[in-house]
């Protein structure tokens, strides 16, 4: 059985099957809806659901609360039409004509960043390049058929390799095996690039950036891509971790600002008590983000961390008067 779907407000139609989402219906028509992760824990497929009914099975999304749905809010990736629909959701024109590949790549570089993040760098096949957007993201294919995800943390014009930045997951059977018993030379299945998020290159208005932990990867992937570009638009960089030694790439930013005027950064530490040596900041990285700039209504604001972050500081950027079609995010584990 199937349903028809208007999307507003460009109107564009499309069906929807009754076994699969609403976003994934949109994908496979090309209809390039914003997503991220594609399990209902981020976010990013928020839209309003105008008219018709939709089920999300026996659990409500973790992304999608009572609130969110009783102000008729609808998360896409999970939501399963029970009659035609009507739906408003911003469509993305740039991400509509890249080709999303299945590839096998082979590890050719990993450099330890600190205790617990590894830089990976995968080469794909000669005659293969990954074309995608600065701050995308692919899923490394498992071998018992589950994906895990990363982002690109090189800019599209530096593609010789991709470079993933892999934190240890205590448990998490990829991230030990890529700690533990990977090699250079491993072969991996690749699938990407994905994910909506990326830099939106018809702004001109000033960006907050904002990562936690390993969440500074996709926006290591925008900064090298604006200083290449040579975008003019000034850029403020907060970057959370809990401590000194978790922020990796330190000295690599702080190279940046002092070749790039437009970019500032203020790294802030929530834990290190007993770092006594530390002047900077301390405490949530939101929090100290928000204290600077109250205000955020003339602002783009890019966020990239751990779903807890990213549950946090969405709805006080919001109330701080961030319109939320100028908020961007990736939450990932
Ligand atoms: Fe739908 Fe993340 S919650 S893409």
């Amino acid at each position: 059985m199937s349903f028809t779907v208007t999307i507003l407000p460009s109107g564009h139609q499309m069906e929807v099957e009754d076994d699969e989402s609403v976003l994934d219906a949109a994908l496979r028509q090309g209809y390039a809806l914003p997503y991220g992760c594609r399990n209902g824990g981020c976010g990013s497929c928020m839209g309003k659901l105008i008219t018709g009914e939709v089920d999300y099975g026996p659990m409500r999304p973790r992304a999608l609360s009572e609130e969110d749905e009783a102000a008729g809010k609808a998360l896409f990736c999970q939501a399963y039409a029970m009659t035609d629909l009507e739906i408003e959701v911003p469509e993305i024109g740039a991400v509509k004509d890249i080709v999303v590949k299945t590839l096998p790549a082979r590890v050719v570089e990993m450099n330890r960043l600190n205790h617990d993040v590894m830089e990976l760098r995968l080469k794909l096949p000669a005659i293969e390049r990954l074309q995608f957007l600065a701050g995308q993201y692919i899923d490394i294919l498992l071998r018992d058929g589950r994906r895990r995800s990363f982002s690109l943390a090189n800019p599209p014009h530096r593609d010789e390799t991709l470079e993933l930045h892999v934190r240890h997951v205590p448990g998490g059977s990829f991230t030990t095996q890529v700690f533990e018993t990977m090699k250079p030379k491993a072969l991996v299945r690749i699938e990407g690039p994905l994910g909506t998020f990326f830099l939106r290159e018809d702004s001109d208005r000033p960006i907050l950036m904002m990562a936690g932990g390993t969440g500074f990867a996709p926006l290591q992937g925008m900064l090298e891509h604006v200083f290449a570009q040579a975008i003019d638009r000034p850029i403020h960089l907060y970057w959370g971790t809990r401590s000194r030694e978790d922020l990796y790439r330190d000295e690599q930013v702080r190279a940046w600002c002092a070749e790039h005027t437009q970019l500032r950064y203020t790294p802030v530490l929530s834990e290190a008590l007993d770092d006594t040596t530390w002047e900077g900041e301390r405490g949530w990285v939101h929090e100290t983000l928000l204290r600077d700039y109250p205000d955020l209504s003339a602002h783009d604001v890019y966020m990239s961390g751990p779903p807890p972050m990213i549950a946090a500081a969405r709805p006080l950027f919001l109330a701080h008067g961030l319109p939320e079609t100028q908020l961007f995010f990736d939450s990932f584990e």
